[in-house]
């Protein structure tokens, strides 16, 4: 178990085989930087046989990255040819072995198919690179056949033989036999690929581990065919913590790397997906926020920091004093314990009609109670605000403020109303530097006069906040949120 685990990552082929997700030429090479920063051991660029615009973009991640670079290649001449044309470090080549893909996939004989799998192996060995080979569909072929085919690449000089769990099918007690009896007939480095049909993707990955393989094929956010494959950050995370097997992964990088492929895929993170997801270190309920203030340990089995994550205490229903104290304290904000009560007992019954509780609302409550900056004194407020939407020109918005008691005007055009009205009070402010880094919008209702409640994150380079909006007017619930947040960063 002492052994470093080989990270072989396939976001960049499996991944973007997820239905929706296609990345262009300079997202692959973005990505590709990611995961080579990351520390994965090999990127699995694509598909060079599947077009010049995929040979292009393998053969420009091969130039640029310091990872080892891999193609996938079916077991034909063409498909290596276009890996070498791609200039790889390795080629992954695959052919399937169970008897549903021999007869309905390919239509071919067990003898046909192994020959076709060693003559793959030795046309890659002859060429001068190292050979990965993937019976594809592995868990589902006939084990003297898939051994019969393992020993023949392994003879024709494969450097390792990956097992793919093709249709997700497997439970870890039968990967680990699988696995453990390979093992004892391979000698060459064995590989896993798995697919999460059953949701099982990391614990079988984990469970071939277990049975000797030395590499794990794993995709960022689990992205992949159908159900996706095997999460990276879970399956490292879980070698580290939980195994204490070591890999090369900066798992500091893990969260960054984990939202550039959410922005780029396009495919979101589930709130309570492990390591990465919204709520992996966030706390509510007051039991779990006062343990975890005095030691993180009690209800944090992974540091955030570890993974590039921060902790989050969330406002809400189940919040107790000491959730709002640290968060009051983040704040610098200073309350008396019976007005601390007052304040938590506030939030709790906002967090029971349902509502969604941000910061601005604490800060609300608190003022209200503390009888801090009343309304009139905030350093920003809208005075009017009128939005020119014309058909084939962009937007215009044009904003009149009272900023620190003097009146400001702006006009600024946007690709949209509200990022016109955005840009008009950033001018009138004179404060470019302040961004939106983070625009979420619900619908609190339904049908077309639904109040529309927006969240943002807003920040000056150093600080940022959160801040909320809710009006029924898309664009003067985003506005309200805008200056809610200007009137915060500025406070502190
Ligand atoms: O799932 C699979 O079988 C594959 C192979 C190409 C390894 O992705
Ligand atoms: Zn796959």
């Amino acid at each position: 178990m002492e052994k470093k685990i080989i990270v072989y990552d396939t976001t960049l082929r499996d991944g973007e085989q997820t239905p929706g997700v296609a990345f262009t030429l300079e997202q692959k090479l973005e990505l590709a930087r990611a995961l080579s920063e990351l520390g994965v051991d090999i990127i699995e660029g694509g598909f060079p046989i599947n077009s010049g615009g995929e040979l292009e973009a393998v053969k420009k991640i091969s130039e640029e990255v310091d990872a080892t670079v891999s193609g996938l290649a079916r077991a034909l001449k063409d498909d290596i040819d276009a890996c070498l044309k791609a200039d790889v470090d390795l080629v992954h080549t695959f052919i399937s072995t169970s008897p549903q893909h021999l007869k309905y996939q390919m239509g071919k004989t067990e003898g046909e198919v192994y020959d076709m799998a060693v003559k793959a192996v030795e046309y890659v060995v002859d060429h001068g690179l190292p050979c990965l080979f993937s019976p594809m569909d592995a868990t589902r072929s006939e084990f003297p056949y898939l051994l019969k085919v393992c020993k023949g690449v392994e003879e024709a000089g494969a450097k390792t033989i990956n097992v793919p769990d093709t249709v997700g099918v497997m439970y870890p007690s039968a990967m680990k036999t699988l696995m453990e009896k390979l093992r004892k007939e391979i000698k060459i480095d064995l590989d896993i690929h798995c697919h999460n049909d059953f949701g099982m993707a990391v614990a079988n990955t984990l469970a071939g581990v277990e049975a000797g393989c030395n590499q794990v094929q794993t995709t960022i956010n689990g992205l992949g065919e159908r159900a996706g494959n095997a999460d990276m950050e879970q399956v490292v995370m879980a070698l580290h913590i939980i195994y204490g097997i070591d890999t090369n992964i900066k798992t500091e990088r893990i969260y960054p790397t984990s939202r550039l492929v959410e922005r780029l895929s396009g495919i979101r993170v589930m709130p309570n997906y492990p390591i990465v997801g919204d709520n992996a270190f966030a706390h509510e309920s007051g039991i779990h926020v006062h343990a975890v203030l005095k030691k993180a340990e009690t209800f944090e089995p992974i540091k955030p920091e570890m993974v590039g994550a921060k902790r989050r205490l969330v406002l809400g229903k189940h919040v107790g004093v000491h959730g709002i104290e640290a968060k009051l304290e983040e704040l610098n904000i200073s309350v008396e314990p019976e007005q601390l009560k007052e304040i938590t007992s506030k939030v709790k019954d906002l967090g029971c009609k349902g509502k969604h509780v941000v910061e601005e609302d604490l800060i609300a409550i608190a003022e209200d109670i503390l009888g801090m900056v009343p309304h009139e004194e905030r350093r920003v407020a809208l005075i009017d605000l009128s939005l020119n939407s014309r058909l084939s020109k962009k937007p215009i918005a044009s904003v009149i403020l009272r900023v620190n008691g003097n009146e400001k005007k702006a006009t600024e055009e946007g690709v949209g109303p509200v990022d016109a009205a955005l840009s008009a009070i950033r001018a009138a402010i004179g404060r470019e530097e302040i961004t939106l880094e983070e625009y979420h919008l619900d619908a609190i209702t339904g049908g077309s006069d639904a109040l529309a409640d927006v969240t943002i994150r807003v920040g000056d380079g150093k600080t940022t906040v959160t801040a909320r909006g809710v009006h029924e007017d898309i664009v003067m619930a985003s506005v309200t949120a805008f200056i809610n947040g200007l009137n915060r960063l500025m406070r502190l």
